[in-house]
């Protein structure tokens, strides 16, 4: 007896009861819904394994239940029925990640073998996450959340320099986790029973930055009444993370360069270099490679410690990781409390564009978790600036006429006022219009623009 649920929506009740038949013979537990409003309290409600909607309903229709449906979960599969002469919304919805479309009228077979399909898929997925799992333990990324691609490419590096001593550098905008990627590599490392010591190289004061590193001894410098270890001695058997390293003097930057090829410190004030046994790992928001061809970083100093690099991708990049998050944050803040977010408030901050990246997705949950009255985190519950910034479509929207209004023509014009927007960049114009490069040139062939 098999016992997969699914969520099935359609409008016709008829052929809803055939369907529900039909599947509940086949030893499947349906749970039915006459809209996809309907469905998707349902699904909140219910766990289901697949989804089954028609795409032409009143309200909403099977393209945004397909939408809503991954935004709370990406991987479930969700199958469309569509009737005769409406082929192109299953394109549409292909498109757009539907795992299949059938077409009305179906025989029971046809529907019965798409949900095998569908769930051999699941079962694949989940396997996959299983052992993305392992790979992340393996490594002991702990608390390091992200499945996508991208991520898993960079946890994938990660993870392989972790064994060695190579210095590594890890760029990417502000909030994209560097500083935890960092701590992965050392605690996941043969280091990991030494000292982890991060230094701002940005936030410390210009005149004892050098101190800092490195150490001085007693009288040295007016203040200077004790001996002093640098942080590089306190990393020692360890990792010292140079974070902003891009702020650097670029004096301090070649007696950062002398550490890493003499591997030894010199005190201010000192007698002589001294042995170090560190790890260097730095970080940096800028584009290390101008600032180089500028003149303000050391072309010897980035060659050194770029032997591996790691680009931390912005969050705006990697989606599927959103949903992770969000579930990992809402953890976070709300011990031993069954808080959820509901489905336009996970759409909102998927849709987001996320300029302060991880960082960022955590002080909303965070105030969000703070400000919920009850156990649901909606929309009120979110900052106004990302209602504004495409969240919500009702603000994009703001009057529909009564007589109706062609969605052919609205889109051609969110288009052309989207490029116009960016310039004509289409690159840009794509990525703000949370589609790819392709689908924007498609569809401006389709409309017949330039
Ligand atoms: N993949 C992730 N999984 C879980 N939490 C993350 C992840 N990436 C970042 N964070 C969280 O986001 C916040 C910012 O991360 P981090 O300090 O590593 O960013 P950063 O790249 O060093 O940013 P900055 O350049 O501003 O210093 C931290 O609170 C961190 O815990
Ligand atoms: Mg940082």
């Amino acid at each position: 007896m098999k016992k997969e649920s699914i969520l099935l929506i359609d409008d016709d009740s008829s052929l809803r009861r055939v369907i529900e038949f039909s599947l509940t013979e086949a030893g499947y537990r349906v749970l039915p819904a006459a809209s996809g409003e309907e469905g998707i309290a349902l699904l909140e409600k219910e766990p289901a394994d697949a989804v089954i909607t028609d795409i032409t309903m009143p309200g909403m229709d099977g393209l945004e239940v397909l939408r809503r449906v991954h935004a709370a979960d990406p991987g479930l599969p969700v199958v469309v029925m569509t009737a005769y002469g409406t082929i192109e919304s299953a394109v549409d919805a292909m498109k757009q990640g539907a795992f299949d479309y059938i077409t009305k009228p179906f025989n029971r077979d046809e529907l019965r073998l798409t949900l095998e399909r569908a769930f051999r898929f699941r079962g694949l997925e989940r396997e996959n996450v299983r052992l993305r799992a392992e790979v992340m333990d393996k490594y002991r990324f702990d608390g390091v959340i992200g499945s996508s691609e991208k991520f898993q490419a960079v946890l994938d590096v990660a993870g392989r320099v972790a064994g060695s001593d190579t210095t590594v550098l890890i760029t990417g905008e502000s909030g994209t986790g560097k500083e935890v990627i960092a701590r992965g590599i050392h605690y996941s490392g043969t280091r990991s029973a030494g000292p982890f010591v991060a230094v701002n190289c940005a936030a410390i004061p210009e005149t004892l930055i050098e101190s800092e590193l490195f150490g001085h001894v007693k009288g040295a410098f007016t203040g200077a009444v004790k001996n002093k270890e640098g942080k590089f001695e306190l990393a020692d058997g360890g990792t010292i993370f140079l974070d902003e390293i891009g702020e650097l003097r670029v004096d301090l930057q070649a007696k950062i360069l002398r550490v890493l090829q003499e591997r030894t410190v010199d005190r201010v004030g000192g007698a002589g270099p001294e042995p170090v046994n560190v790890r260097v790992i730095a970080a940096t928001n800028r584009d290390l490679e101008r600032e180089v061809k500028e003149g303000r970083f050391r072309e010897d100093l980035f060659y050194r410690l770029s032997v591996i690099t790691l680009l931390m991708p912005p969050l705006r990049d990697r989606r599927d990781d959103i949903p992770l998050l969000i579930d990992h944050f809402i953890k976070k803040y709300n011990p031993g409390a069954a808080v959820v977010v509901d489905g336009d408030a996970r759409a909102a901050l998927i849709n987001y564009g996320w300029p302060g990246n991880v960082r960022e997705l955590e002080n909303v949950i965070e105030r969000a978790s703070v400000l919920r009255r009850t156990d649901r985190i909606g929309l009120q519950d979110l900052p106004d600036k990302m209602l504004r910034s495409g969240g919500s479509v009702d603000d994009i929207i703001l009057n529909l006429p009564d007589d109706g209004v062609s969605l052919e023509e609205l889109e051609k014009n969110l288009i052309i006022k989207a490029l116009d927007k960016h310039k004509g960049n289409q690159t840009r114009a794509a990525e703000f219009l949370r589609i790819s490069r392709p689908t924007l040139i498609y569809r401006m062939e389709k409309y017949g623009l330039k």
